[in-house]
């Protein structure tokens, strides 16, 4: 019993120190990219390109341009390229400045129906882009 727990005590200490400093910087992100078909289908989203890869924050985009639930944007009738054009949603930064502009490279977010079906039936995603 004793050594039992003897072996449980770096575990216990590490995950006392390991925990609040995670849940302070990093909160948890959907790993799957979020995939939009509304008004067209479809559009991509990799919340682990742009936290990892570009190194944004969650507050660079929540809750201002986007709210933490998936489906919401899609919702609004406004969630479309003029939106975007105009510094709105993606396009905040989508602007040819901090990102690619939103008028450029349409297939990088826009994956088609093809693109759509193939993420349907894998469950994992590859690597292509
Ligand atoms: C570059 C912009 C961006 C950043 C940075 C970002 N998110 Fe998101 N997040 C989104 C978008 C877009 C959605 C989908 C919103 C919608 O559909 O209306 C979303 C949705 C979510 C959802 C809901 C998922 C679901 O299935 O309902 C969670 C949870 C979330 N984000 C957490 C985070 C966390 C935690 C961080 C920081 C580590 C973060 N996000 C950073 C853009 C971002
Ligand atoms: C807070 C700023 C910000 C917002 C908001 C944002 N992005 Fe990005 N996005 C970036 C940055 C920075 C990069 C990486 C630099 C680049 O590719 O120009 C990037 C890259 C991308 C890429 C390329 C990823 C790759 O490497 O394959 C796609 C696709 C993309 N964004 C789609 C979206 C979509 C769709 C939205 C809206 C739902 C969105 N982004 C909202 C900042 C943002
Ligand atoms: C930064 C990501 C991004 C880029 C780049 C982009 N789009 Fe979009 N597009 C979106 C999002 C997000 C929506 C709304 C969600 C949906 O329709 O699935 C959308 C919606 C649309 C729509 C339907 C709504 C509307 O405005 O009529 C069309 C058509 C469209 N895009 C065409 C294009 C074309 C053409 C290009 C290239 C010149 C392009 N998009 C580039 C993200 C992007």
């Amino acid at each position: 019993m004793k050594r039992w727990l003897l072996l449980l005590i770096p575990f216990l200490i590490s995950f006392a120190f390991y925990q609040p400093l995670w849940g302070q910087d990093e909160e948890e992100y959907p790993e799957e990219p979020i995939i939009f078909t509304k008004p067209v289908k479809a559009v991509v989203f990799d919340h682990k390109k742009h936290i990892e890869d570009a190194g944004l924050s969650c507050d660079d985009c929540h809750d201002e341009l986007f709210e933490m639930a998936a489906g919401t944007a899609e919702e609004n009738e406004d969630f479309n390229m003029e939106a975007l054009y105009n510094g709105k949603y993606c396009g905040a930064c989508h602007n040819g400045e901090m990102a690619f502009a939103s008028n450029r490279k349409c297939t990088t977010c826009h994956i088609g129906v093809l693109g759509w079906q193939r993420m349907q039936g894998t469950p994992k995603k590859g690597k292509h882009h």
